[in-house]
């Protein structure tokens, strides 16, 4: 079984140490564990899509420590990437660039382009800026599955598949950073996070979108299913009769942001009313329902304004049949 280490001064050297062997160690960030793997190591940057069960062809993203080392993973940086950098880093953004030729296309695709952020976890920011290095770091989770938010989530999903697993408390942010092309003629999101469209619109005084359907650019969080529990999901609208669905389904567990009915025997989640909140429990108790007796889960559809437009996109992803 891979190790669960506290984080101190000697078990950074060692993540770093393993990491410049080439091997893989699953991260705290403030987003989602990853699963990370040296970004100037080909071979071990194989081992993530072998762990992880991912398909090959679909681009990780790669961590840096600090901004200064974009240029050796990008080119033709726009302005608006340092303006963002210095807005929004370390955090939860990602900015496609146009992708540096000596960087490794097993990381990009094959692409042209690549995915990169400066992550806002003080322990990864340690690792990351001590060792020198920059990390490909997918979500620490088979793939398809519901992203770890505690490092007990990644010992259950990838086991002795790790060779080290760091422990930073559970994520202060829950679900992956928003994803923003700033290739495209307009900057545009490939994938809702909780920086806004709005927040970059103000940075970037343009219009920034969610891009809708099909992108040219494959983006593996916009495969249909994903983000997914094993037991079958569905959405509810506020609207409908929970006291109905009760009498057909006896084993719903149930996630509403309102108190259960009085006569309710099942599992029943209060989620928090604000979408910061929501955002950072929501995969830990989708992991909790999925463990329980339920044989379908239940989820009563949050609030559709804006600010609630990344735990959507999940939560819809979490409910998709294939
Ligand atoms: O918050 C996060 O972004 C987490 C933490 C660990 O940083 N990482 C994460 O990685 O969610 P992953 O691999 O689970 O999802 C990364 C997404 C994928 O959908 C991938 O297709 C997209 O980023 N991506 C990476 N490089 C890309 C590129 N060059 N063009 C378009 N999409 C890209
Ligand atoms: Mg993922």
């Amino acid at each position: 079984m891979s190790k669960i280490i506290t984080p101190n001064q000697e078990s950074i050297q060692e993540a770093i140490r393993t990491l410049r062997k080439g091997g893989l160690v699953a991260l705290p960030t403030e987003t989602v564990y990853g699963l990370a793997a040296d970004a100037s190591n080909p071979e071990a940057i194989k081992k993530i899509f072998t762990a992880k069960q991912r398909p090959l062809g679909h681009p990780l993203i790669v961590h840096l420590g600090d901004v200064n080392q974009l240029i050796k993973w990008a080119i033709d940086i726009p302005d608006s990437a340092y303006q963002l950098a210095s807005l929004f880093w370390p955090g939860p953004l990602t900015l496609i660039l146009k992708k540096h030729p000596d960087v490794s296309p097993i990381i990009t695709g094959n692409q042209d382009t690549i995915g990169i952020r400066i992550p806002s976890h003080p322990v990864t920011l340690a690792i990351l800026r001590e060792g020198q290095l920059a990390v490909a770091a997918p979500s620490a989770n088979r793939h398809c599955h519901v992203s770890p938010t505690i490092a007990a989530d990644v010992l259950e999903e990838l086991g002795d598949q790790v060779d080290l697993i760091i422990d930073g408390g559970p994520c202060a942010v829950g679900l992956e950073s928003t994803i923003l092309n700033l290739i495209s003629a307009q900057p545009e999101i490939l994938r809702p996070g909780m920086i806004t469209a709005a927040q970059l619109t103000e940075a970037l005084h343009t219009p920034v979108a969610i891009k809708e359907g099909d992108s040219r650019i494959r983006v593996s969080g916009s495969l249909k299913k994903h983000y997914s529990p094993q037991k079958p999901v569905f959405l509810l609208d506020q609207a409908d009769d929970i006291e109905l669905i009760a009498l057909r389904h006896k084993k719903a567990a149930v996630m509403a942001l309102t108190p259960s009915p009085t006569n309710w025997t099942g599992e029943w989640e209060v989620m928090p009313a604000n979408p910061e909140d929501y955002a950072r429990l929501v995969y830990g108790i989708l992991r909790k329902l999925d463990r329980t007796d339920a044989d379908v889960i239940f989820i009563i559809i949050p609030p559709t304004t804006p600010s609630w437009d990344a735990i959507h996109d999940r939560l819809k992803r979490a409910s998709t049949k294939n």
